[in-house]
């Protein structure tokens, strides 16, 4: 996953894409680079590094002059993370330069015989086969030759490029990659995604896959695969440059934690009206319903982890067998999937490369679709047959937190809606249900709230090699999210475990002092998660219990006890792991860990 950005005005442009790939760098940050167009020649600059090393080395752009450039940061898949391999990539006659976000996975055939044909390679990336087939295919057309070069190539690609022969023109193309188009006045843009173009415009156009587009200062076409012009429509950004920004927090996943009841009751409130829910622009009837023979949730890592908990709920109310799959699993397993199979697929960034390929997988088997993402426009919500945004806002912290809250809110509501629609739950179970789905951004701010000894907390576990998460049924659930926050920002080796599991095997592993956060927030099984933890006390654990508020058993047993807001425990989940992202969060302070840009991850993993 990368991320490319392009700009074509009257004004320089080195500056305005060295700022638009800084938006970008949660997308990857091994390496950047940019090309701007100066009269018949094209400037490149680029280095391995963070973006700040490219802005060091073009003195903030000053040093690359010219008004139509691209720029591009690099998460590297093939070739390391250097100079020669970080894009833009030149054609040999220095007439195109490109950008690329994606994986060409025919590319090692293409390179071959670019060789046979003379042309000279100097990366080792996939991305540069595609300049030189440009090359090689144009004869003065540049749409022509773009479009007769990206059907030569298989994968994934949101490309820009530029060309000597038309100094102000910027040329894009997209298959399976984000590509959104900024509509300015007497200037145009493009992007991987709308952060790094709502400083200059909120007029956009998501791009489709199979479309290409053609951008001047003053005049912008969109081409449909078949090369003809096509109207598409222009949407409006609805937060500014600021909600991507900081605001005022030391960190984007503080920020983001903060923001998570907002954004919940965001995901909420249009699908709660009175006493009924609604699904935005669709229905779902009784009989429709009836013909769902299983659910198959499908995402990766912490959406997963969502699904994991969202289920207890749609098993629970509306009596349908429901399985979450791994996507990089699923579409690989030949699974038994038909067309009374319902797929939930969950993605915050709408692109994830493995997710994408199970959804198309299940399609193709004839399942129904519906998407639950946050990304307006991504290619998941594209493919989808139905999509439910998460409205949670722009996610830039690499770790999800708001992303992964909102996700269960959806999911809440869907299992709420079909099960009053299946007649599964009375009205008196519906009415109590959707009080407690209403109350969830008040409780999730009271937890927040009256948590505040999280860091003294997480002083006593920051220098441990490993901890231990557990609970039972959705307490589970939120255990398996809660330990990979953990991880994946304080880098300290964390395992999730069923609670009622741990006697076969794991609790071997439980000495003298062992930390142990034990989720203690299902009323139906309080007192099973409750001899778990005594069960860990008596082998030396000092346990973490998150339990509700008001109640004392976990009290009794726990070294120390984190409080959450009573709630039903088919939705605990968006409560508990409040505490748990807060606490990873002040461990990896506590660590000096790089809690926005963790080592090794990026945010949107758009490769396999
Ligand atoms: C979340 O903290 C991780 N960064 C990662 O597991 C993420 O949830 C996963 O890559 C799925 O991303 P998606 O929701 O954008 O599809």
């Amino acid at each position: 996953m990368c991320g490319i950005v392009g700009f074509t005005g009257h004004q320089a442009a080195a500056p305005l894409l060295l700022e638009g790939l800084k938006r970008l760098e949660y997308r990857g940050y091994d390496s950047a680079g940019i090309a701007v167009i100066d009269g018949d020649t094209i400037n490149v600059a680029k280095v391995s590094g963070r973006i700040a090393n490219l802005c060091e080395k073009t003195h903030d752009g000053a040093d690359t002059p010219g008004s139509t450039g691209i720029g591009h940061t690099r998460w590297a898949t093939h070739g390391a993370p250097t100079d020669l391999n970080a894009h833009p990539h030149l054609s040999n006659d220095g007439k195109f330069a490109i950008v690329h976000n994606g994986i060409i996975e025919n590319y090692a055939e293409l390179r071959e015989e670019l060789i046979a044909k003379g042309y000279t390679f100097l990366s080792e990336t996939d991305t540069e086969v595609v300049v030189h087939l440009i090359e090689m295919y144009y004869k003065g057309d540049l749409k022509a030759a773009v479009m007769k070069t990206t059907s030569r190539l298989e994968g994934s690609y949101a490309l820009g490029i530029v060309c000597t022969d038309d100094p102000e023109t910027l040329f894009v193309a997209r298959e399976h990659g984000p590509l959104i188009l900024g509509i300015g006045v007497g200037e145009n843009y493009f992007s991987s995604d709308v952060t790094a173009l709502v400083s200059y415009t909120k007029n956009v156009i998501y791009l489709d896959d199979g479309e290409f587009a053609e951008l001047s200062p003053d005049n912008v076409t969109v081409y449909d695969c078949a090369g003809r012009a096509v109207e598409k429509k222009i949407s409006r950004i609805t937060w500014n440059v600021e909600a991507a920004e900081k605001g005022g927090y030391e960190h984007f996943m503080l920020k983001e934690i903060m923001e998570e009841p907002g954004a919940v009751k965001a995901a909420l409130a249009p699908r709660i009206h009175g006493s009924d829910l609604k699904l935005d622009d669709f229905e779902l009837t009784a009989e429709q319903l009836r013909d769902v023979r299983r659910i198959v949730i499908t995402a990766c890592g912490s959406a997963y982890y969502a699904g994991c908990a969202g289920k207890f709920a749609i098993e629970s109310l509306c009596r349908i067998p429901v399985t979450v799959e791994l996507a990089s699993e699923l579409r690989y397993a030949d699974p038994i999937i038909d067309e009374h199979t319902l797929l939930i697929v969950l993605s915050q960034s709408g692109e994830t490369a493995d997710t994408i390929a199970a959804m198309k997988e299940c399609k193709r088997l004839g399942a129904k679709t519906i998407a639950i993402v946050n990304v307006v426009g991504s290619t998941i919500a594209n493919l989808a047959d139905h999509t439910l945004y998460t409205w949670a806002g722009p996610e830039i912290a690499v770790a999800t937190t708001k992303g992964y809250t909102t996700q269960l809110a959806v999911l809440y509501v869907f299992a709420l809606y079909a099960a009053r629609r299946l007649g599964t739950i009375d009205e008196q179970t519906y009415s109590a249900l959707l009080a407690d789905l209403h109350s969830l951004p008040k409780k999730m701010q009271q937890t927040i709230d009256m948590n505040h000894a999280l860091p003294e907390l997480a002083e006593k576990i920051r220098d441990r090699q490993s901890l231990f998460y557990i609970g039972r049924n959705t307490d589970w659930a939120v255990s398996l999210e809660g330990a990979l926050k953990m991880k994946e920002i304080s880098y300290i080796h964390t395992e999730a475990y069923a609670a009622g599991e741990l006697k076969h095997g794991t609790i071997a592993l439980i000495d003298d002092g062992q930390p142990v956060i034990a989720i203690c927030c299902n009323d139906r099984l309080m007192d099973k998660s409750i001899s778990n933890v005594v069960e860990v006390k008596a082998r030396g654990a000092k346990v973490i219990a998150v339990t509700f508020r008001g109640d004392t058993r976990a009290v009794a047993q726990a070294d120390d006890v984190i409080f959450v807001p009573k709630v039903d425990p088919l939705f605990s989940a968006a409560l508990a792991i409040l505490p748990l992202q807060m606490l990873a969060y002040y461990v990896a302070i506590a660590n000096g860990c790089d809690i926005d840009k963790p080592k090794n991850l990026a945010k949107s993993v758009t490769v396999e």
